[in-house]
Order: structure tokens, then sequence, then C-alpha cells
């Protein structure tokens, strides 16, 4: 169920969701398990997403997108997320951390080049903020770009990079001016095949197995000035600004995950018998189930308004940060609480591979962590509603 009375869908809203839904059970269904196991990159349904115009949504089609709204991309997002969560973290960056940073702050030969391979289905883009000692604090970062006349030359180590191991370019920040802190960093768009830089291992992770990560490991790399992202120590709002617009997509996958091991459950419990009825009718379990609803469905509508206000933002520029996080911060939780919920109501098959139940519990735990953890949500709500830093 992907409509609420508060947020009627145009005809072109079911479209998009029906066709990501027919392409999930048909595609991506059959496949999940296995590259899930294999911990290998799905490059074929990638592509084919890229094809059906999933991988840049709200990218204009001047420059190869599907030119949609956010809430087509939320709500293809959540139909191939609640069939697997790898893919929709992929299309997740692709569209938001990627395309949406390069539209908002690119110049025009910045947007035919970095953004069309990429919406088109045709290359994958990555996002590189995070290095090995600054995750949540991400102003103290230490990868240095220096500039030496129509180039930078960049150094340093990035981290937990998702796609890194497969993007064609990336989206990173670098200190250009370190004394500045947070207002000396700049961002850079970097082809893959540039010389200096090269991917470190990929991780090895509890869920989401099929996406790749990975360090991203730059040595004298030299990058041109055109590929700057933004003006000098603009690179810590660019970055920010473009976790806004993650944020409603990590909330997404981790509304597609819920519903997932929802649904799962709810069917259990209509069926699966203990001590003369169905479990379902026990209230141990019935009030799990009224739970587990109650909770989705306010992620979704958290997630909806979200998606509105990022529409709003596009005409008028205002900031949206408040809805994302909280989107972000009540989606994730409820995709945890709901996948463990679960488990439990499966007992021993839930805790079997021979279901997708423990899929769902490992995929979900990364969408309270990455694009900012609980806490950082948290501490970006409170600061918004307190007024305070
Ligand atoms: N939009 C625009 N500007 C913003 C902003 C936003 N959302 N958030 C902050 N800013 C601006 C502030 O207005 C401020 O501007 P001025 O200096 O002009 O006043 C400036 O940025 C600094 O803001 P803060 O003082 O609030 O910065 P802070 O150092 O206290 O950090 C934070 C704020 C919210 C904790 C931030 O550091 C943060 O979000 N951390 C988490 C980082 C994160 O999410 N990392 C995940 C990386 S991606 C990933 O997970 C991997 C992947 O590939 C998926």
């Amino acid at each position: 169920m992907s409509e609420l009375a508060l947020y009627p869908l145009s005809d072109e809203h079911k479209m998009i969701r029906d066709t990501a839904r027919d392409f999930a059970e048909k595609e991506i269904a059959p496949i999940a398990a296995e590259f899930d196991e294999s911990g290998e990159f799905p490059h074929k349904t990638i592509q084919k997403m890229g094809e059906m115009g999933f991988m840049g949504i709200e990218v204009p089609e001047e420059y190869g997108g599907a030119g949609m709204d956010t809430l087509a991309y939320v709500l293809a997002l959540e139909e191939i997320s609640k069939v697997d969560a790898s893919h929709g973290v992929i299309m997740s960056v692709n569209n938001s951390l990627y395309c949406h940073g390069i539209l908002k702050f690119g110049t025009e030969e910045q947007k035919k080049k970095f953004v069309t391979p990429i919406a088109s289905g045709k290359a994958i883009g990555a996002y590189s903020l995070t290095e090995p000692m600054s995750g949540s604090d991400a102003g103290t970062m230490k990868s240095r770009a220096i500039r030496d006349g129509n180039h930078y030359i960049l150094n340093g180590r990035k981290s937990w990079v998702t796609s890194g191991p497969v993007a064609d370019y990336y989206v990173v920040f670098m200190m250009t001016d370190p004394e500045k802190k947070h207002k000396g960093i700049t961002a850079f768009l970097v082809e893959a095949n540039t010389p200096g830089l090269t991917r470190g291992k990929k991780e090895p992770k509890l869920g989401i197995r099929a996406s790749a990560t990975s360090e991203l490991i730059f040595e004298d790399c030299r990058v041109p000035v055109e590929n700057r992202l933004g003006e000098e120590g603009e690179g810590f709002k660019i970055a920010m600004t473009v976790l806004d617009a993650g944020r409603i997509g990590i909330a997404t996958q981790a509304l597609g995950i819920a519903e997932a091991a929802y649904e799962a459950a709810r069917q259990y419990a209509v069926t699966r018998e203990a001590f003369g009825q169905p479990i379902g009718a026990f209230q141990g379990t019935g009030f799990k189930i009224a739970d587990m609803k109650t909770r989705i469905e306010a992620s979704r509508l958290l997630i909806y308004n979200a998606a509105m206000a990022k529409e709003k933002s596009k005409k008028n520029g205002s900031r949206y940060s408040l809805e994302a996080s909280m989107a972000k911060l009540f989606a994730s939780e409820t995709a945890m609480w709901v996948a463990h919920q679960a488990v439990q109501i499966h007992g021993g098959m839930g805790y079997s591979k021979e279901l997708p139940i423990e899929r769902y519990f490992r995929d979900a735990k990364i969408t309270e962590i990455y694009e900012g953890t609980s806490e950082i949500q948290r501490l970006v709500i409170s600061r918004s509603e307190m007024g305070l830093k």
C-alpha cells in the first residue's frame, strides 16, 4: 500500500510506482538472495533500471533523466527497496547524493558532462565525504586539495563510499583551506580513471551486501579547475544540502525494508497455527502487527511530507533539513524495529536463510547509520526546534 488520504497520487505517480513494482518483482526478486549471498554488484539490473529512467528520476530530460518530481522518486525507490535494499541504496545515492548536488550547484557544462551519463543509467555516480577519522563530524576532514595553476592536486583517504568500487564519477569533498575549518572545504567532480585515484578494498558488510562500498585513495590526483563544484569554501554547505536530499532517499529505503518485513510477518501471523489457532489471534502477535502497521504508515507520512518540502525548495530555495531528518530518523528506526519483530514472529524460520526475513533484519541496520546516524538526525532536529547551536 502506498497511498494515503492526505497525498492522493496522480495517474503519473501511480504509473511510476506500478512500473517500479512490476520491475522489482520480475527482475530483482529472483536474484536478491543470490546477490546478497555472493556480495556481487548487480550490474545487469542496475543497467536496466537506468534504461527505465530510475537512476535519474528528478533529473530534467535534457540531462538524460525522467524529469519527474520527488514524490515519483520516493514511490519508485520504495518499490525497489521493498524487494531489495541493495538495489535501493544504489538507486538512492545515484539520484540524490550524486545527480541532485550537481543539478543544484553545477555549471551548465558540468550538468551535461557529469549528470547526463549517470541519469540515463550509462554510468554510476557516488558521493565521498567521510574519512577514516571523520564520519559524523564531517567538517574535520583531513584530505587536502591544493590549487596548482589550472588544476587542484588532491591527496587523502576517503571511506565508506557507497558504489565506490564501481562508480564512474565521484563528488568528493576536500579541505582547501584548513584554517577556515568547515568554511575551507571545497567540492570536486572526479572521474574514476583519473591518475592518482585508486579504489580501496571492498568492505565486507553485514547487510546491503550487493551494494559495493570502499575507500578512495587520492595520491597527487590532478583535477582540472573546471571540475570544482561551486566556489572554494562552499563544499560543506553543498555536502549538507545534498545530504538533506539523500536522507529522504534512505528514509524511503527503510520504508521499503519495513514494508517487506511487515508483509511477511502479517502473512505468517494469519497462516501459522499454534495452540489451535493462528498465531496472529494471540494478542502478543496481533498487537505487534498493529504497531508495525501504524509505525510504517507514520514513516510514510513523514517521507511524503519531506518529499513535498523538497519540491517546495526547488521553487523557493527553502531548507527542508528538519523534514528530511525527521523522516530518516523515524523510518530507519521503524525499519529496524519492524524487522526485529518480523524475525520474532517467524521464530526459527525468521533466523533461517531459507526466508528473506533475516536479510531484512541485516539490511535495516545500516539505515540508522549512513547519511547521518540516528544521533545526528536527533541533533539536527533538536537544534532546529530550539534554535540552539
Ligand atoms: N543545509 C545547508 N547548510 C547547512 C546545513 C544544511 N542541511 N547544515 C549545516 N549547514 C551550514 C550551517 O548553516 C553553517 O553555516 P555557517 O557556517 O555559514 O553558519 C555550516 O553549515 C556549519 O553548520 P554547523 O555549525 O551546524 O556544523 P556542525 O559541524 O555542527 O555539523 C552536522 C552539523 C549536522 C553534525 C553535520 O556535520 C552532519 O550532518 N554530520 C553527519 C554527516 C553525514 O551524514 N555523513 C554521512 C556521509 S555519506 C554516507 O553515509 C556514505 C554514503 O555513500 C551513503
